[in-house]
């Protein structure tokens, strides 16, 4: 029996990698625009970062997490988010005697033992950035130009931003009052896990997929109504500068997100035409995480995107990755000795940073062209016996089509001036 991937994993072969690495170098373009560096923290951590970090009654926390004892005995788990490990390696690593604020991203994989569906995966790979440090609402007004502008500048459509305040751990226990004070005569109708919440955490009810427990939490008292004064003015701020900012957002009241750290103000990005898993990203306010984990009060505020489903997305809008991977040259030999002239000349070309594939499998022309239509070459040099006799390469233009014969020892300096004249990208 041959072994299988396992469930809810992905193989990213070449034909699909070539989209992921685009998205790579736009993310890296974009932060450094905005000035965030890069994080690495470990993929597992110990068990309770996430239990303290991202909550105890929160799906992920309870049902979700790979967790497992290694050989010494730890409680290890491999991490579902980036946001408790960024604040841990900030707290560990003393980021917080630098001047403030932090301005982190990371790229990587996560794990969730979830039902997987479409958009939906165990294993799964998020764009996150965190910023740590930075209590003013133009830090969050910044954040969450930053996501419009990637999404904007990688041309994904038909998007909708919504924004909520989930206040802060005072204005928080009025809202569980609330809360508590309405669902009190309709506990026994919600679910199980909703009984559970409504003890612990009432106010994750309102994250529950439960159709019976979303009727009734239709008309709640939402944390909007119970917003202190600082809370308030926080967020009346942040709608202000993003109304300055032309991004068009949407108050959603009862957004409350998944997970436990959220403070002030939480946002969500939805998508169209992906189906049920529409979230491509999700994010908020955090102030009080960094010191539930051990270390000095920081503000701090993030977002992930889900890199699957903005494929998903990107894929549904029939976007052309062609047009961004287009480029570079290949070296077609026929025969023996103009393959090993072949070879000379690839490497002479490569030195120069020239991006140059070889025919490798020593195929007749026809397929040599094809090859090259398939890599989206923008040049392709032939060499056969009669070229070596004359010392000369043919040289074809994939884009218009047309060829032309240069000298074998013009061809470096005739690429490098193509080149330079931006006629083909590398
Ligand atoms: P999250 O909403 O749990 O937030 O995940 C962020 C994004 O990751 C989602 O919007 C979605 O695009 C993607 N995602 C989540 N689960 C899956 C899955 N099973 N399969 C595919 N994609 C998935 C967080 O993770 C927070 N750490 C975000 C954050 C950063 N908040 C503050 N800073």
């Amino acid at each position: 029996m041959s072994i299988k991937r396992p469930k809810g994993t992905q193989d990213i072969v070449p034909g699909s990698v070539e989209k992921w690495q685009y998205l790579e170098n736009e993310i890296r373009k974009i932060c450094s625009d905005y000035g965030y560096q890069e994080i690495r923290t470990p993929i597992f951590e110990a068990t309770e970062l996430f239990q303290r970090g991202v909550g105890e009654t929160t799906d992920i926390v309870n049902k979700e997490m790979y967790t497992f004892l290694d050989k010494g005995n730890r409680s290890i788990t491999l991490r579902p988010e980036g946001t408790a490990s960024v604040c841990r390696a900030y707290v560990e690593n003393k980021l917080y005697g630098q001047p403030q604020p932090i301005k982190l991203y990371y790229l990587g994989p996560m794990f969730r033992y979830e039902n997987t569906q479409a958009g939906r995966f165990r294993q799964f790979h998020q764009f996150g950035a965190e910023v740590l440090g930075g209590d003013n609402p133009l830090v969050d007004a910044e954040v969450i130009h930053l996501i419009w502008e990637f999404f904007r500048r990688i041309g994904v459509k038909n998007i909708k931003v919504h924004i909520n305040s989930v206040g802060c751990s005072v204005c928080r226990v009025e809202h569980r009052d609330k809360l508590q004070e309405f669902l009190q005569d309709k506990k026994t109708d919600l679910c199980h896990d909703c009984q559970v919440r409504f003890e612990k955490n009432p106010m994750r009810i309102l994250d529950c997929k439960n159709p019976s427990c979303q009727a009734i939490v239709t008309d709640v008292p939402t944390t909007l109504d119970t917003l202190c004064g600082q809370c308030a003015e926080h967020f009346t701020k942040v709608q202000k500068l993003l109304t300055m900012a032309e991004i068009d957002y949407h108050i959603n009241p009862k957004m409350v997100r998944g997970l436990d750290y959220y403070q002030k103000t939480a946002f969500e990005v939805i998508a169209e035409g992906i189906g049920a898993q529409s979230a491509i990203c999700g994010g908020g306010r955090y102030d009080g995480l960094v010191e539930e984990i051990g270390g000095p009060t920081t503000p701090g505020i993030g977002f992930a995107m889900g890199i699957e489903r903005i494929l998903a997305v990107l894929e549904n809008q029939e976007k052309d990755f062609e047009e961004d991977a287009e480029g570079g040259v290949v070296v077609a030999a026929l025969g023996d000795l103009a393959q090993q002239e072949g070879f000379k000349l690839s490497t002479e070309l490569r030195q120069a940073g020239i991006s140059t594939t070889m025919d490798l499998m020593g195929r007749g022309l026809k397929n040599q062209m094809k090859f090259a239509n398939r890599q989206g070459a923008r040049y392709v040099l032939i060499m056969g016996e009669e070229e070596l006799t004359k010392n000369i390469v043919i040289v074809r233009d994939m884009s218009l089509g047309d060829q032309t014969e240069i000298p074998r020892d013009k061809i470096l300096n005739y690429l490098l001036e193509k080149r330079k004249n931006s006629e083909f990208l590398l």
